[in-house]
């Protein structure tokens, strides 16, 4: 079985040297038989990639809809592919602050696959449409965002397995005030192969908890 796939989201998060520290401290946890992915803020890719340790990957918060060229302020797939290997499309920040569509969405994913970049998309429940060529989804409902309000293990469950009963190939992660509390509850069944953590990834000793606990 695939190992589980533990992502930190940063978002909007960190300066230089918070980032710097952050990842020194991230080599030293202990990671066995997980994938550990680390999206930090563009501006921080490069440094995170020299310090981390070569079995921890990094993933992107976003993706340009367009190739190089003259778009001001956007991060395209190809500049992308020279530092990550996955990277977050649909998150609901995104949908909700950035009015992104699902045409934009799958713009996104069509860019991402076409770099060699994995897309992990979020779904907000297990209706929402999930673009053809996505392997990963997060399954992200939007009240449990941190608030501190996480979804039941039985729900988040019942939600993995009805996006897989629609495409059994997909794996299914499980993102929302996620913390090192509660995340063998979401990944102690093979519904869910593993976690997106916002905020409580930001505090270097709680993820480590989270990896050694998942
Ligand atoms: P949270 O965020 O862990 O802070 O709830 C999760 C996410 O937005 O990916």
């Amino acid at each position: 079985m695939d190992p589980l796939l533990i992502v930190a989201n940063l978002k909007s998060n960190k300066t230089e040297e918070e980032a710097k520290t952050w990842a020194e401290e991230l080599n030293k946890a202990s990671i066995q038989n997980k994938e550990i992915v680390v999206c930090p803020s563009f501006i921080h890719l490069s440094t995170v990639r020299k310090i981390l340790s070569p079995g921890i990957k990094l993933g992107a918060q976003d993706i340009s809809i367009f190739d190089e060229g003259p778009y001001t302020g956007e991060v395209n797939g190809k500049q992308l592919k020279e530092f990550v290997s996955y990277v977050l499309i649909g998150h609901s920040e995104r949908r909700e602050s950035f009015k992104e569509d699902q045409v934009t969405l799958e713009k996104k994913v069509n860019q991402a696959i076409k770099f060699g970049i994995t897309p992990i998309f979020c779904v907000q429940d297990e209706n929402t449409e999930i673009p053809e060529n996505v392997k990963i989804v997060a399954y992200e409902p939007v009240f449990a965002i941190g608030s501190g309000n996480p979804d039941t293990p039985e729900n988040a469950k019942n939600v993995a397995d009805s996006i897989r009963k629609k495409n059994p190939n997909l794996k299914v992660l499980y993102g929302g005030s996620l913390n090192s509390e509660n995340v063998r509850s979401f990944t102690n069944t093979q519904s869910i192969r593993g976690v997106l953590v916002g905020g409580a990834s930001l505090d270097i000793n709680e993820f480590t908890k989270i990896i050694e606990k998942a």
